[in-house]
């Protein structure tokens, strides 16, 4: 979602603003700007288009500049909502992530003497802090924005008397670059690759840069600065010759998988689970489609009741067990209905282990045991390689936590997958067909219909066809009214248990004209499948058919050459609820 740089040195920012805030598309946004601070002026550009049609109107340089990537949640996407925005005597400007709750009663109690431009709550702040600072010093005033302001909020903010950049942190992510020039920015990746180390704030902190320092403050701990924790940065974000960071990180699984043949797991993370009697999993959009593969692991293979919950829609009530824990899964650690979620569990005191891809996140830190999946950073929005990983941490602990000898099983799936990147060219096959179609269905039953609800969300994701995915057995309670011979129905079967009933529901899709393509595991097949793929324990099947769902979604947006790894309205990271 939105995007935050700001850079302060003793040179010119403008190249290593702009690098950053293209770093920040991935995350998803509808305008973008940015302000130079030039001998107590500011100058301010933006666009409602992309980076490029922004950095081709600016035409200053400097040492100190703010910019911003917004995806809209207060206010249509217009020029004057985009950020920067002013204070309305122009005195100051803010760049800002999040959502202020309580932005209307602010304006009713402080702000009646301001004119407001913009439908934004960000413009709050800012006038906000206009009004706080006739009173009290620049850094006290950011200070007051804790007591006052209400919600999520990292924000960065110019004073234009002042060469500074202050920052206030709540909630939303913000981190402080430390290279040849002082950088705060919401996303490691956005930092310049050489700087030297940085530091991800905490909630409550504050403070400014400017040229050659940065000065840091805790509202809890006056202490705080003393002992922060610094990081070196090491990731790579080249495309190494792939066209899409998507499919790059399709093609990143194979090797990953195979750092965890002999993965370990903290033995009080695997007491935890042992000790506990009910197992919930909670997760928004793929990482929910793991978090359901995995209330199948623990229920089917270590017969504990397991259950998965939506973020959004998950409520804590006293009907939950005492001895229940919480498992929580998300890949950027970022997730604002997550987070609430994580809230409402933790006020109730359940333990709480949180899977997910980032190791400074704020679930992390909201959580009581935490497993790093290590699948490197995820670039495209569409999520592949955290969505294997986290689902192979919940096959592995469900074997683990009732001492289940799965490793040979695993071995022979991870040491065969590259053949799944063997038949690509079936994969492009069904991929041409979609194409060009308005909807789709896929069809499977058990494990094979969460496998589908996870294709069909991906399918959408990036090609924007309509697809939905349903229980086989489901079909005839209504669904199938919407089968025709336009229709086009893709089959998952993996699963000895349910290959028939889904065989039947396929059949009856076709006796009304649907197209159909199956993809199934070799003892279950038939000879007109069009993917078949080699036989496995039943509950490792997510492992190839994630991957050539994952490579037929991909496919399918090349064919209508989408936008692939930056897909309309959507964010890498979704910071609100
Ligand atoms: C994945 O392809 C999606 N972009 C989206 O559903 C995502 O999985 C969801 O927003 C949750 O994100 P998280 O894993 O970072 O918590």
């Amino acid at each position: 979602m939105c995007g935050i740089i700001g850079c302060c040195s003793n040179h010119n920012v403008l190249h290593n603003t702009i690098d950053g805030l293209k770093k920040l598309e991935y995350r998803g946004y509808d305008s973008c700007g940015i302000t130079f601070l030039l001998n107590k002026e500011f100058h301010t550009f933006k666009s409602i288009k992309r980076i490029e049609d922004l950095t081709r109107n600016i035409t200053v340089d400097g040492g100190l500049a703010v910019a911003h990537t917004r995806w809209a949640t207060h206010g249509k996407v217009s020029l004057d909502n985009a950020h920067p925005i002013y204070s309305t005597d122009k005195k100051y400007i803010i760049v800002h992530n999040g959502i202020i709750e309580n932005y209307l009663k602010i304006k009713e109690t402080y702000l009646k003497e301001y004119i407001f431009y913009t439908e934004t709550d960000t413009e709050i702040i800012i006038n906000l802090i206009d009004y706080l600072n006739k009173k009290y010093s620049m850094l006290d005033s950011i200070k007051r924005l804790y007591e006052i302001l209400e919600g999520t909020f990292a924000c960065l903010i110019l004073d234009k008397n002042e060469d500074k950049i202050y920052f206030i942190k709540n909630k939303s992510p913000l981190i402080l670059g430390l290279s040849n020039e002082l950088i705060v920015t919401s996303d490691i990746l956005a930092l310049p690759k050489n700087t030297r180390k940085y530091y991800r704030l905490k909630d409550g902190d504050y403070g400014y840069i400017t040229k050659d320092t940065y000065n840091l403050f805790n509202i809890n701990d006056q202490n705080h600065f003393l002992f922060l924790d610094y990081y070196p940065l090491n990731y790579d974000v080249s495309l190494k010759g792939f066209k899409h960071y998507m499919e790059k990180e399709i093609y990143e699984i194979p090797d990953l998988l195979h750092n965890y043949l002999n993965k370990k797991y903290e033995s009080r993370i695997i007491n935890a689970l042992k000790n506990s009697n009910k197992i919930y999993l909670v997760a928004s959009g793929t990482s929910f489609h793991a978090a359901s593969l995995g209330a199948l692991f623990f229920s089917q293979i270590s017969k504990k009741e397991s259950y998965a919950f939506v973020s959004s829609e998950f409520q804590i009530d006293n009907t939950y067990d005492e001895k229940a824990i919480f498992i929580v899964i998300s890949q950027s650690g970022e997730t604002a209905d997550l987070i609430k979620a994580i809230s409402k569990i933790k006020k109730k005191n359940y333990e709480v282990i949180a899977i997910c891809n980032v190791e400074n996140s704020t679930i992390k830190e909201m959580s009581d045991y935490f497993i790093n999946i290590n699948a490197g950073v995820e670039i495209a929005v569409a999520s592949t390689k955290s969505y294997t990983l986290s689902s192979l941490v919940l096959y592995q602990l469900s074997n683990i936590i009732i001492n289940n000898l799965y490793i040979e099983k695993l071995a022979y799936v991870i040491n065969n997958i590259s053949n799944v990147f063997d038949i690509k060219d079936r994969i492009q096959k069904i991929s041409s067909y979609i194409s060009n179609k308005e909807h789709l269905y896929y069809l499977g039953k058990g494990i094979d219909y969460l496998l589908c609800n996870e294709a069909s969300l991906k399918l959408k994701e990036i090609s924007y066809i309509h697809s939905e995915s349903f229980p086989a057995g489901e079909l005839k309670h209504g669904s199938i009214a919407l089968i025709s011979s336009s229709s086009i129905v893709i089959g998952i079967i993996t699963d000895p248990l349910n290959a028939s009933l889904i065989r039947s529901s396929l059949e009856e899709v076709k006796s009304r004209g649907a197209t159909v393509f199956v993809i199934s595991l070799n003892s279950l097949s038939l000879d007109n499948d069009t993917i078949i793929i080699n036989d496995c324990d039943k509950y490792l099947s997510f492992i190839s058919i994630s991957i050539i769902l994952q490579l037929l979604a991909y496919y399918t947006a090349l064919n209508l050459g989408n936008d692939i790894d930056k897909p309309r309205n959507l964010a890498k990271s979704v910071t609100v609820e």
